[in-house]
């Protein structure tokens, strides 16, 4: 009969081990400890038919083994209604959930590939109000009031006297107020206009202005930047061209085209054939500007250039229409990586 408790008890450990669920752990109660057919059970009714100087201490064995069994049976219940078990709580052994991450817009990674050219030329980043006033946007800048550029049609207004900033030109005047010459800055931002929504253009987009005073900077001085500046960002053959034209702030003025970056000057779709892409203004800062900050027109001299970052990043990642710039779908979105980490 000891013997017979022996193999009971592993039997019953084994049992409980590989119980999965309730009715597994009820089944082996029934089977143990069962009133009718339990295997304790029917040594315990066993008991009586044993000599009687054996009775007493096998009675104590039989007993503690259906304790060990009952305590046995109830743990392995408890640990089934852990949360571990039930699967609401935390399992470490399950991989983990990878988060989405976010990605900077194709719009600010080029931001930041112009910004870190011109960093590198020695310019420092300068910022101005959304919200301007007349005078920055326009007076100071030698756009008289009857200046097309101040028609209603072109601009936001914000209230009297106030626009939303219709170029970032406004930062050279603000930057021009605050510090002496020389100076060396570019100011990248939003700028507003009231222009129908279409591929090519949007009510709000970015430009990147800059602006280099001092005693003796000259359109050289200009051909040169601008030169060294699209060879960085499309490649040492590029070429740089500048046509006369007119803004009110420069004298003399001109549009700056680049050879076309796909065909490089040979003529395809991109450029209409032309070879060239016409990408920004620039100019001779004009003397009316200076005095307009105080400065004297006679002791310095200066350049300025204004480009558009929506346009050029339609250009270097081949999108067709602006407005996907601002739909934020998410599938256009994450296929932009920084190719300059900075
Ligand atoms: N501000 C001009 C524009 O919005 C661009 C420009 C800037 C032209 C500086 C010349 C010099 O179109």
């Amino acid at each position: 009969m000891e013997q017979e408790l022996k193999d009971l008890r592993v039997e019953f450990s084994n049992a409980l081990a590989s119980a999965r669920d309730e009715a597994a752990l009820e089944a082996i109660r029934i089977r143990f400890l069962g009133q009718k057919s339990g295997c304790l059970t029917h040594l315990m009714r066993g008991l009586g038919r044993l000599p009687a100087d054996q009775r007493p201490r096998m009675g104590q064995t039989v007993n503690s083994l259906k304790k060990e069994m009952d305590a046995g049976l109830a743990a392995a219940l408890a640990a089934l209604a852990s949360p571990e078990r039930r699967g609401d709580g935390l399992d470490p052994t399950l991989p983990g959930c990878a988060p989405n991450l976010g990605q900077l817009h194709p719009i600010t990674l080029v931001r930041r590939e112009l910004e870190e050219i011109f960093i590198s030329l020695g310019y420092s980043i300068e910022e101005g109000p959304e919200v301007e006033t007349e005078f920055h946007n326009f007076e100071a800048l030698n756009i008289p009031p009857d200046h097309p550029a101040r028609d209603d049609h072109d601009s936001f207004y914000a209230g009297p006297g106030r626009v939303l900033r219709t170029h970032t030109s406004p930062v050279q005047i603000r930057t021009m107020q605050r510090c002496q010459p020389p100076l060396k800055f570019i100011a990248p931002g939003m700028v507003f206009r009231r222009d129908a929504i279409d591929p090519n253009h949007t009510p709000a987009f970015f430009q990147l202005e800059g602006m280099a005073v001092g005693e003796r900077v000259s359109l050289a001085d200009l051909k040169g930047t601008l030169t060294v500046f699209w060879r960085r960002l499309f490649g040492d053959r590029i070429q740089v061209r500048f046509r006369p034209s007119y803004f009110p702030f420069v004298e003399p003025g001109a549009e700056v085209d680049i050879s076309c970056i796909l065909c490089l000057g040979k003529g395809c779709r991109a450029c209409g054939g032309s070879g060239w892409i016409e990408i920004m203004g620039a100019g001779m800062v004009h003397p009316a500007v200076f005095r307009a900050v105080g400065y004297d027109p006679d002791r310095v001299s200066g350049f300025a250039f204004g480009m558009g970052i929506d346009r050029i990043a339609k250009l270097k990642y081949g999108i067709e229409d602006l407005r996907l710039f601002w739909e934020n779908d998410l599938r256009f979105l994450g296929q932009f990586r920084n190719e300059s980490p900075r």
